[in-house]
């Protein structure tokens, strides 16, 4: 599929902005499709039976969903953070084609991940606020929310900082690939994903309407970020291909953020599925098999990789193994002392000495 098969069949043309390309495309259905307004949307379909049927849930059920929902948040933050820093200055780099509507892109990227960072707080916040939550300090200075930090989803969102900073640093496509491929691929691609299809099958047990609507729109808007993504990576590994020294080795190292970000992510799944005891059915086998689908989907059939399957799932199953040995709620209980150790530096000035 070309670029330009894809693009908008828009009859006006630029001078210094291309509108036949696929970002351009991108960038205009962001502005068309992306406008849905979080606050309409709490005013259409309102707060009250998402509260009724919260209150009507067991406590492990909504430990379920409070843990799945915990990922986003912090999960949410992190990109929008990302998007608006890192990644923007990446798709200026010039070894990256169309810069100019790539930039363009972003700020539709960014749009919306804040807006699904507003849409999930709010909703935490309004519906669920029997306990404390956890969601006022940032997780982009260090501090995630506990469950976050417990499990192997801190480790990806730390990953994903990590190399979102270097690319935007160095410019370098084998570092962009790298960036891209977390961000994109492993983030939205099979995190946010899955998540979705989680949400989805709680939702048999316990129907929450605003959560699922505002998911719905969630949804489609990564839709259009991991179609960016993943065409961009297609650019970097058309250069490798066509042996361009400077390119070379991007395929290695997308496949090398996914079988880092894997075992982690796959923890995740067991975290608010097998080790709450599952009550409202979300089936750890199906979340990994849709992970799967989705893995071979974007890195083999998309963009012809040929992940080693045997591998992610010995990485898998190795995590597996690490994370039974523990006691979940100890682990969960050090994250919390952190956590409140934090937030006495937050609410006195870091006055006080902290214990890291
Ligand atoms: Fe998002
Ligand atoms: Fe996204």
């Amino acid at each position: 599929m070309s670029q330009q098969a894809e693009a908008a069949s828009v009859g006006h043309r630029g001078q210094r902005v291309d509108t036949s390309n696929l970002w351009y495309n991108l960038f205009q259905k962001g502005v068309e499709l992306g406008t849905w307004n979080v606050e309409s949307l709490f005013d259409e379909v309102g707060f009250e039976e998402d509260r009724e049927m919260w209150a009507s849930m067991d406590p492990d059920e909504r430990d379920q969903v409070r843990y799945l929902l915990s990922g986003f948040l912090d999960g949410e933050r992190e990109v929008a953070g990302d998007a608006a820093t890192n990644l923007s200055r990446i798709m200026g780099a010039p070894c990256l084609d169309h810069n100019e509507e790539k930039e363009m892109y972003m700020t539709m990227l960014t749009l919306t991940e804040h807006k699904h960072t507003q849409f999930i707080d709010i909703y935490m916040d309004e519906v669920m606020d029997d306990r404390d939550n956890f969601a006022e300090l940032d997780p982009r200075r260090g501090t995630r929310i506990p469950i976050v930090e417990a499990t192997g989803l801190g480790e990806v969102f730390e990953n994903q900082g990590l190399q979102t900073a270097k690319a935007a640093q160095t410019q370098d496509p084998v570092d962009i690939a790298k960036a891209a491929a977390v961000y994109h691929l492993n983030v939205e691609g099979i995190l946010a994903r899955v998540g979705g299809f989680a949400i989805n099958r709680m939702s048999d047990q316990a129907y929450l309407p605003l959560l699922n609507h505002g998911f719905k729109f969630i949804s489609t808007d990564e839709g259009r970020h991991i179609t960016h993504g993943v065409n961009l990576l297609k650019e970097l590994i058309e250069k490798e291909e066509q042996g361009k020294a400077e390119y070379q080795g991007v395929k290695q190292g997308i496949r090398d953020m996914l079988y880092h970000d894997v075992p982690y992510m796959a923890d995740f799944g067991y975290m608010f599925t097998d080790a709450v005891g599952d009550p409202l059915g979300v089936d750890i086998d199906d979340v990994l098999m849709r992970g799967g689908h989705l893995i071979d989907g974007m890195y083999n059939e998309s963009l012809g990789l040929d992940v080693d399957y045997l591998s992610v799932i010995n990485r898998v199953s190795d995590r597996y193994d690490e994370i039974k040995q523990w006691d979940l709620e100890e682990v969960v209980r050090e994250q919390e002392d952190h956590y409140n150790r934090r937030r006495g530096v937050v609410a006195d000035g870091g006055a006080e000495g902290v214990d890291e």
